[in-house]
């Protein structure tokens, strides 16, 4: 192959990122590949619209078909959001034996390893790090990097927009509504910010790293989840006043009775790691037999860190295809998830 091609899904605040990089660093990203790595054609709402890009304006389009029956794209980067239109894209892409790159928890969360064993038929790879944790390389890091330990438990901050209006109530006494707005305006927020302030968000991303840490297949509903609605008037200051602060927290633990995943607000001693990560950032915890403890700290969300993942991806996805070996062999889970209970 003399270049790879790419179909990308979507220009909003992930795609405009992987634009950027894929442009700005077509040296470095030649310099490691051997190749380039090209945009074709993006899928768009409005192919008319004028936009603030490299990208030329006959490259857009409204039409899947387009990209997907197009011979000379070799991959598609999903980076739409949202559940069922996102789905259906990533289903005829791994059909059409073309490899997939997506940032979408939604999907990954609720139909993860279907798509993988999709993936799998077709012999085409299905990449998702930027699904979890923005710019914190997670998802590799469980599926490589640790994958020969057991892991007990995995405990953090997984959202961005819930942790940004935290840290914006607290240290700048800003109203909620008003920290929302400034998460919104930044690119942090879902499209539906409910997703992110109701602990669903936090939920998927969860879910999809309990899955690949338990080795089992954790659903939305196997997830007790209390939004950030539970936290009441003067709780911010209550916490400070006993030197705690409130966050946001996710927990997946496995022990012999099984596997128990929450998202909820809890109370956090200042003096512990996870207390001073602040704004957008996330930090998640990873407990292992052999490893111990091992921290992972980084931007959660936002453009560019998310289009990083993104672009990681398309460059593993870049290797395989160049190598001929793309695709992964998917393996039925090891382990089952427990019902979820209120009494967590
Ligand atoms: N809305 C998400 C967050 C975006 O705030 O974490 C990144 O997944």
């Amino acid at each position: 192959k003399s270049e790879i091609t790419i179909g990308l899904l979507g220009l909003g605040v992930v795609g405009g990122g992987v634009a950027t990089i894929l442009h700005e660093h077509q040296d470095d990203l030649n310099h490691k590949l051997g190749v380039p790595v090209k945009i074709k054609k993006v899928l768009v709402k409005d192919a008319t619209k004028k936009r603030d890009t490299y990208l030329a304006q006959e490259m857009f389009t409204t039409d899947l078909d387009e990209l997907i029956e197009d011979p000379s794209i070799d991959l598609i980067v999903e980076v739409i959001g949202g559940a069922t239109e996102a789905k259906q894209a990533i289903e005829r892409a791994l059909r059409a034996g073309k490899g997939v790159v997506t940032a979408n928890k939604d999907v990954m969360a609720e139909s993860g390893l279907e798509l993988l064993k999709l993936a799998d038929e077709n012999k085409c790879d299905l990449f998702y790090e930027a699904s979890v944790g923005g710019g914190i390389p997670l998802i590799r890091t469980l599926e490589d990097g640790l994958a020969s330990d057991r892991i007990t438990a995995l405990t953090g901050i997984v959202n961005g927009t819930t942790n940004f209006i935290l840290t914006k109530m607290k240290l700048e006494k800003k109203s909620y509504e008003e920290a929302l707005a400034e998460a919104t305006e930044l690119g942090f927020a879902e499209a539906d910010p409910s997703a992110d302030v109701d602990g669903i968000d936090a939920a998927r991303k969860m879910a999809i790293l309990a899955s690949l840490a338990f080795s089992t297949d954790v659903h939305l509903d196997n997830v007790f989840v209390r939004g950030m609605d539970v936290i009441q008037e003067g709780d911010l200051e209550l916490a400070e006043q006993f030197g705690y602060t409130v966050k946001m927290a996710g927990s997946a633990k496995k022990d012999e009775d099984g596997i128990e995943i929450s998202v909820e607000p809890v109370f956090i001693r200042n003096a512990h790691p996870l207390a001073s990560v602040n704004n957008e950032f996330n930090a998640v915890y990873v407990y292992g037999d052999a490893v111990g403890e091992t921290m992972f700290y980084g931007p959660g969300a936002g453009s560019l860190p998310t289009a990083t993942s993104v672009t990681g991806d398309i460059i593993a996805a870049c290797r395989n295809l160049l190598l001929g070996v793309n695709g992964r062999r998917v393996h039925a889970p090891q382990h089952s998830c427990k019902a979820k209970s209120d009494d967590q």
